[in-house]
């Protein structure tokens, strides 16, 4: 079974006068009508615990959008013993009745669910109607059909026979059962992590960010139509201490597919270090964390394209994307006028709820999101060496809401140049035109992330320069572009350092993670 590079899944602009854009409006009404009550799935079984948490748009608190039933450790092991339970019938299936499920997943999310995906994503993430087509349904179609692209070349991979013996690969799935933890920025994230695995033939304990789950269950109902039989994917809302003492002390545990936090991570490898004895295998620790990204302009530099890149690279979905610009140095022969047209920029950019399509920003994901990044921006306010030259004004009355803000310092270390914020915030740091290169250096130096990055230049002797200076200080390198937004098959994506892994989601690289080969020799 082959499976051919698939095209990227068209991404709808939501124009206004648009059919799309009535049917999404229509999506989103109908969500907001009913309050509704989501269980847990467990060995493909509803399961309700009771105890209940209400769940609302950040950026209308006020409104309850449903309830999730919260779990506890036995949930864990429970999903657990489902996943285990589940894995010999779904190892035995063929590749191609696999990749049939995923790719119906993928067929039912761009027809049927496109707009229920896209306005659950809008309501209980507060992301804007563009952006969630793109990384809630458009990048979650291309992660299920390329993964099904890649895999299927995967499993090609063969050595080479001899006379007298025939030689084979089986790729395996891993032994024991794959824990994907996923964050609430990307609903595409949260698909692909336990889909990648599973697709390799892995059973799967999911278990998404708390405001992620309103989207999150659409996606667990829908490979369920989709066919995926009981208990490859548990998805279940209990705490991460929880599940980490349950999983991380069972012997079949095989890996943890994750993005989050560097120090949710770092602490992950320890615990899993201090248990490694207890395991059947090694298992596979793969994550994405956190970011510190740069955009670095040229005196060369086109203005233009230097603040789209800095107005969309560090604002759009309020700046809350591990890929988000969140450092920028600017030589001084365009820094002012970069810094113009950006405050500008930013001031056309209108802020509120989701309903409304011509918000550009909406609002941050909770209370405790708006509090760590509202302190830095007071911190900002207070410091000599900082100075706000946009937005600064927040407000958590109706939702959690924080003005694009653009920090400006004259010390490269400056505390907001150095920590990840993940709130709408950027800070600018002019440098000499002529120590470009030695700025190159500081950019490598500044932060332990190495997540995304970007230069712009017009001179090719710059962007040579750069991209040799700055090789390691980025796994995803953007030349005269904006950081963020990497499209599935197209720019596979991570990063290393305090950045994780870098094993690029949607690629081969990543799947590779989720294989453990069987070299098979037969003589005759
Ligand atoms: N893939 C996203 C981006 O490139 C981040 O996860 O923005």
């Amino acid at each position: 079974f082959s499976y051919p590079i698939p095209a990227n899944e068209p991404v709808n602009s939501y124009a206004p006068g648009t059919p799309e854009k009535a049917a999404l409006k229509k999506a989103l009404a109908d969500l907001k009508k009913k309050e509704i009550d989501i269980p847990m799935y467990i060995g493909g079984k509803a399961v309700k615990t009771g105890n209940k948490v209400a769940i609302h748009p950040p950026h209308e608190i006020k409104h309850t959008l449903g309830y999730f039933h919260a779990g506890e450790e036995k949930h864990v092991n429970q999903a657990i013993d489902a996943a285990l339970k589940a894995k010999d019938a779904w190892t035995a299936m063929s590749w191609e009745n696999r990749a049939h499920i995923f790719l119906k997943a993928a067929d039912l999310l761009a027809t049927k669910y496109r707009y229920t995906m896209n306005a659950s994503t809008m309501l209980g993430q507060s992301k804007n109607a563009y952006q969630s087509e793109i990384d809630s349904t458009c990048e979650l179609i291309d992660f299920l059909r390329f993964n099904v692209h890649f895999l299927s070349e995967i499993y090609k991979q063969q050595p080479v026979s001899a006379p007298g013996m025939h030689n084979r690969m089986e790729w395996r799935a891993l032994e024991g059962f794959v824990l994907a933890v996923t964050p609430f920025n990307f609903t595409a994230i949260g698909g692909n992590l336990p889909t990648s695995a599973a697709m390799c033939g892995n059973v799967v304990v999911w278990k998404p960010a708390n405001t992620q789950i309103y989207s999150a269950q659409l996606f667990m109902r829908i490979l369920k139509e989709a066919g995926l039989p009981d208990g490859v994917i548990n998805l279940i809302y209990v705490d991460g201490p929880t599940i980490g003492k349950v999983c991380f002390n069972h012997p079949e545990f095989a890996g943890v597919h994750f993005t989050g936090s560097t120090g949710v991570f770092n602490n992950m490898w320890k615990v899993i270090g201090e248990n490694i004895a207890k395991y059947r295998s090694y298992p596979r620790i793969v994550g994405e964390t956190g970011g510190k990204d740069f955009v670095i302009a040229h005196s060369s530099a086109n203005v233009d394209a230097v603040v789209t890149a800095l107005a969309r690279g560090a604002f759009e979905y309020q700046g809350q994307k591990c890929s988000a610009a969140s450092r920028a140095y600017l030589p001084d022969n365009i820094a002012a006028e970069v810094k113009q047209k950006l405050v500008a920029t930013l001031k056309t950019m209108k802020m509120g709820t989701v309903e409304d399509f011509s918000n550009f920003i909406n609002a941050v994901i909770d209370e405790k999101a708006f509090n760590s990044i509202t302190k830095y921006i007071d911190g900002a306010k207070k410091d000599k060496k900082a100075k706000i030259i946009a937005g600064g004004n927040y407000s958590k009355k109706e939702g959690y809401f924080i003005e694009p803000t653009v920090i400006e310092t004259t010390d490269p270390k400056y505390r907001t140049m150095c920590e990840e914020i993940f709130g709408p915030v950027l800070t600018i740091y002019t440098y000499k035109a002529a120590d470009f290169e030695k700025t190159l250096d500081l950019v490598n130096n500044t932060s332990a992330y190495a997540l995304t990055g970007a230069v712009l230049s017009q001179d090719r002797a710059a962007v040579e320069l750069a991209t040799n200076k700055l090789r390691n200080a980025a796994g995803n390198f953007y030349i005269n572009d904006k950081p963020t937004g990497a499209v599935v098959g197209q720019q596979p994506f991570g990063g290393a350092r305090a950045s994780g892994t870098n094993d690029k989601a949607g690629s081969m690289l990543n799947l590779f993670r989720w294989l453990s080969a069987r070299t098979i020799k037969e003589t005759y």
